[in-house]
């Protein structure tokens, strides 16, 4: 058996469906089952990573674990995790880990770096995913695509490599079902490093009209988005931002080194999300 967590998250819910695919036994978590839409026949159960009296029944039985990661949780985990019989673990964890760190640079990094400490100390069979940018961040500008022609953000000449979540889920699905993943850390980026306005464009190219991005002071964007996003996390995200201009973001071969497939581009994602925008 082999338990998703994040079942309802972007990679979650593809790791889910893969898994199914694949005809194998999986049960999907959530903290709230009930409100969720599921694929026909999947098992589900309540959990949630924030309480661990909530995880022994979620694990009785498990096998493989697709672990999202909630901030504090590491120790707990690993102990229902250990006591449950649990073999392999797949975090979902963060490009932004840094293994060379004496301190990880801000919170983002830190959070996810504990959880993986708590298990290189379990004696579970761990592999990290540490993906970068998520293609599915700039969902942030649908509302904005809708509206008008123009994305309005901070840093038009801001990089990344924007990965597909079904890339990651991929590479999840890999690692929990195949030999030979114990002890790795994948990194895993899309196939090519794109600005703010580059995405913006593809948008529009995608949809068939012209996308614009207007960069705004940095400081008009922090405001807009602290009502969202909490102030440390939000430091994080903007100086990574920050940091990327004039600099390729980071491209890796390992989706396609695991999955046997190149990485979808953003073109890709964006027409399997077209309707958002
Ligand atoms: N966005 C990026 O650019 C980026 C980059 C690197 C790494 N990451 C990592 O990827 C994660 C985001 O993945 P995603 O986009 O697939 O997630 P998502 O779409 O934000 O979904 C979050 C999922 O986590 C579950 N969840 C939240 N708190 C939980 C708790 N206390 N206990 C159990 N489940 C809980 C939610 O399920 P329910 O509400 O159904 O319980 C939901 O399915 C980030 O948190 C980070 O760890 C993101």
């Amino acid at each position: 058996m082999i338990l998703v967590t994040g079942a309802t998250g972007n990679v979650g819910r593809h790791a889910l469906e893969m898994l199914l695919g694949q005809g194998r036994e999986v049960r999907a978590a959530s903290r709230a089952p009930e409100r969720a839409t599921w694929p026909a026949g999947v098992r589900t159960v309540a959990a949630d990573l924030a309480d661990p009296a909530s995880l022994a029944t979620a694990l009785a039985g498990v096998e493989a674990v697709f672990l999202f990661a909630v901030p504090g949780s590491g120790p707990a985990f690993v102990a229902a995790a250990e006591a449950a019989g649990v073999r392999r673990v797949v975090l979902l964890s963060s490009g932004a880990v840094d293994d060379e760190a004496e301190e990880q640079d801000g919170p983002i990094a830190a959070y996810h770096a504990e959880i993986e400490q708590a298990l290189r100390g379990s004696g579970l069979e761990w592999t990290f995913l540490r993906p970068d940018v998520f293609a599915a961040n700039t969902l942030m500008w649908a509302a904005q695509t809708k509206a008008g022609d123009v994305v309005r953000g901070a840093y038009a000449d801001a990089t990344a490599a924007p990965i597909h979540e079904a890339d990651i889920a991929a590479v999840a699905v890999a690692a929990l079902t195949e030999d030979g993943h114990a002890g790795e850390i994948y990194r895993l980026t899309g196939p090519q490093s794109l600005s703010h306005a580059d995405q913006a464009e593809i948008i529009g190219e995608v949809l068939g009209r012209p996308i614009t991005y207007q960069e705004l002071p940095v400081e008009t964007v922090r405001q807009a988005m602290s009502a969202h996003v909490p102030g440390a996390i939000l430091d994080g995200i903007l100086k990574a931002w920050a940091d990327s201009v004039g600099r390729p973001a980071l491209v890796t071969a390992d989706v396609e080194k695991i999955t046997g497939r190149t990485a979808r581009s953003y073109r890709d994602w964006v027409s399997d999300h077209a309707a958002a925008f």
